[in-house]
């Protein structure tokens, strides 16, 4: 109460010095504009300014009128807001302590902190937020202080399929201090709660400095564990400033898995320090690269945000450029069908390329490949093994892989290649197991003709492989892998690919990615309905997640962003919320953390004309 009666004192003297332009404010207040909000009914309301009522600017409406505020995703546990706030200055905010059971949890929050901190930075304009203005309201924000105490139960240091991320958080005010308290089973969950304070702070235009909600409580946690973004740095390469931004824009919206689909048939940007020559052959140029500084600099980037950076290493298909090397050094064909022509017969898109699974030579590189791609993303939680698409015909026209089947006493039917590759997938994860000092991980693989019902329990162990959907949600192949008690990740493409709607992805295109998928029909996608839909059941045990994938057909970094946000944090609160609503309830929410993605640095596509924004309900269509 006291700080509402102090807030609104500061409200008073500045609409007077708005109304009547005199001084001391005159010369030090920047006159900003006639308009001001009032929370009506949950809605933020444009009216004019009058000098009696007291209006707030639309960030601090907006903060304070409604369920769930402005966090994106919305909070799945208890939330309650008061509808006051208090202004502080940025040097007031400070980390009061950390509770912690380890030194790295202690640093892994330190670190947290200043990305906080950071971001609560970027809401201020370039010259505001420096209390210029004179007078009772300059002397309360100056002397108010901001403290945040972190205490983290658990020693995690890495996510991993087990960890809770949850968290609780609260504000309280008292006089000139308003303290947050963050508590948090891991790392990860108190990371999640710092955010959801930042998203608490907002910039007050009228008032020219930061403001933060006086009392609030949030208890939070995932509904999924698993919530990706698939980037593809093998169709077009990608800086590591834009695979930071993409990080940054994830951490905002709490996704917590980029999965790096590194290498295709198209490039091999991935410089490997026991095999430099697959880049140097298969890179598009030699700055077109990824070190391995680079790899454990982006690794590192993530964990602190919360993010997990999983490789894709794709085979048996999806390989090609940079393979070529081994023919010379007396390996003979680790890849065959490279670039081969008509692309039509031999591949789904150009440039054709598949591993030549019979060549002895082709598992010590794929060896040796696991074990640095091990040592470079330490420690890897997930494995994405690729395998999709595999062509028949490529195989079927390479003599050395016929005269191997002939040999064995093997025909040349479906079945056969089938099981050439079946046993390919479990070399390549008892080589990924060695690699990994015997100790087994996780593998990924999307969905192809070896998760068909028929095939998948020949070759692929439930509790060895996740699959990933990669079909669209009327797929029979989901009901069957559901019922057969495989855990999956959704990425059905007709709402959770983002590169559509840009032409064909290949020529060979389906007309389903003819279309764009709208933020709309991203939130909408639930894979538990899809689930029900099919099975009759939800399988919330067996659904890990889902994933919004962007194949880098027609992207690189100068269309990154746009093409990523704000979609991506559709399907953020999709995974993190799964809300029983459809996209029409979060809209004013989604437009506000658009917002929030462009102030730290995000070229996120607009959604809607600002006046929208202002005239919140009025452009309903
Ligand atoms: C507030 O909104 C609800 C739901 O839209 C509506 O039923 C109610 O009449 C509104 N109340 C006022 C005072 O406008
Ligand atoms: C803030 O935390 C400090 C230290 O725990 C405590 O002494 C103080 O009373 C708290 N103030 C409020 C407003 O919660
Ligand atoms: C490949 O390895 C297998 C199993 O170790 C072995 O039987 C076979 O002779 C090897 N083939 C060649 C060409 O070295
Ligand atoms: C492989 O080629 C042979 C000879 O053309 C053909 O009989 C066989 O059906 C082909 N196998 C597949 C799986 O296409
Ligand atoms: C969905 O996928 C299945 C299997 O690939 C296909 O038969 C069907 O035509 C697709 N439906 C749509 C609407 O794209
Ligand atoms: C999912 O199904 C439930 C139960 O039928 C329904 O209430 C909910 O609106 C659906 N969610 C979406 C996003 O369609």
């Amino acid at each position: 109460m006291i700080t509402k009666v102090a807030s609104d004192v500061g409200r008073i003297f500045l609409l007077v010095c708005l109304v009547f332009s005199v001084p001391p404010c005159s010369t030090t207040f920047r006159l900003t504009s006639p308009w001001g909000w009032r929370c009506i009914n949950e809605t933020c309301v444009k009216q004019e300014n009058d000098g009696v009522r007291s209006l707030a600017d639309l960030s601090t409406c907006k903060l304070t009128c409604g369920q769930d505020s402005t966090i994106w995703p919305s909070p799945t546990g208890f939330l309650k807001i008061a509808p006051q706030t208090v202004h502080f200055l940025l040097e007031s905010l400070t980390l009061r302590g950390i509770t912690a059971p380890t030194d790295q949890v202690k640093e892994l929050v330190e670190k947290a902190f200043h990305i906080f901190r950071d971001n609560v930075g970027k809401n201020i304009p370039e010259g505001g937020g420096k209390a210029t203005v004179m007078g009772p309201f300059h002397k309360q924000v100056t002397s108010h202080r901001v403290f945040v105490a972190v205490t983290v139960t658990g020693r995690v240091t890495r996510l991993s399929l087990e960890t809770s991320e949850a968290y609780t958080l609260g504000i309280t005010t008292r006089g000139d201090v308003t303290n947050a308290t963050v508590l948090a089973g891991d790392f990860f969950g108190a990371r999640h709660a710092l955010e959801t304070l930042s998203q608490l702070i907002e910039y007050d235009e009228l008032a020219g400095v930061l403001q933060i909600v006086s009392t609030a409580a949030v208890v939070d946690a995932p509904v999924y564990k698993y919530r990706g973004i698939l980037l593809d740095t093998s169709r077009n390469f990608f800086s590591v400033r834009a695979i930071e931004r993409t990080l940054d824009a994830m951490a905002a919206s709490k996704l917590n898995t980029l999965h790096w689909h590194i290498t295709d048939t198209h490039s091999f940007p991935l410089y490997l320090e026991s095999l430099p020559r697959m880049a140097f052959f298969g890179a598009y140029s030699p700055r077109e690269i990824y070190r391995a500084a680079d790899v454990r600099h982006l690794v590192e980037y993530g964990r602190v945000r919360g993010v997990r950076v999983l490789p894709e290493f794709p085979a048996p298909a999806h390989a090609g450029n940079g393979w070529q090397w081994a023919q010379k050094q007396g390996l003979g064909k680790l890849g065959v069908c490279l670039n081969q022509e008509p692309w039509q017969s031999y591949c789904v898109e150009p440039p054709c390329g598949q591993l030549n699974i019979i060549n002895n030579n082709t598992y010590n590189i794929l060896a040796q490949i696991y074990k640095e791609l091990l040592d470079i993303f330490s420690p890897l939680d997930l494995f994405h093994f690729g395998g999709s698409k595999v062509n028949l015909n490529c195989w079927n026209t390479t003599e050395e892989i016929v005269a191997h089947l002939e040999k064995e006493g093997h025909g040349r039917d479906h079945e056969s290649f089938y099981r050439l590759w079946g046993s390919f997938q479990k070399s390549a994860l008892d080589l990924l197991t060695q690699a990994n000092q015997g100790k087994q991980i996780p593998g990924i693989l999307w969905t192809s003709q070896l998760t068909e019902k028929d095939r998948i329990e020949s070759h692929l162990d439930p509790q060895q492989y996740i699959i990933q959907i990669l079909t669209n949600r009327t797929d029979k192949m989901i009901k069957s892998l559901l019922t057969k008690g495989y855990r999956v990740i959704f990425s059905n493409q007709d709402a959770w690919n983002l590169g559509c709607g840009f032409g064909n992805l290949s020529p060979s295109g389906k007309s389903w990615c003819i279309n764009y998928k709208g933020w709309q029909a991203v939130y909408d996608n639930s894979p538990n309905n899809i689930s029900a839909t099919l099975t009759g059941s939800s399988h919330r045990n067996l659904i890990l997640g889902g994933e919004a994938v962007l194949w880098s057909h027609h992207v690189d970094d100068t269309t990154l962003d746009s093409k990523l946000w704000p979609r991506g944090a559709a399907l953020a609160e999709r995974l993190w919320t799964n809300p029983d609503t459809n996209w029409e309830a979060a809209e004013t929410r989604f437009v506000h953390h658009r917002q929030r993605l462009v102030r730290r640095g995000i070229m996120a596509q607009r959604v809607q004309p600002e006046w929208c924004r202002q005239n919140e309900g009025h452009c309903y269509l």
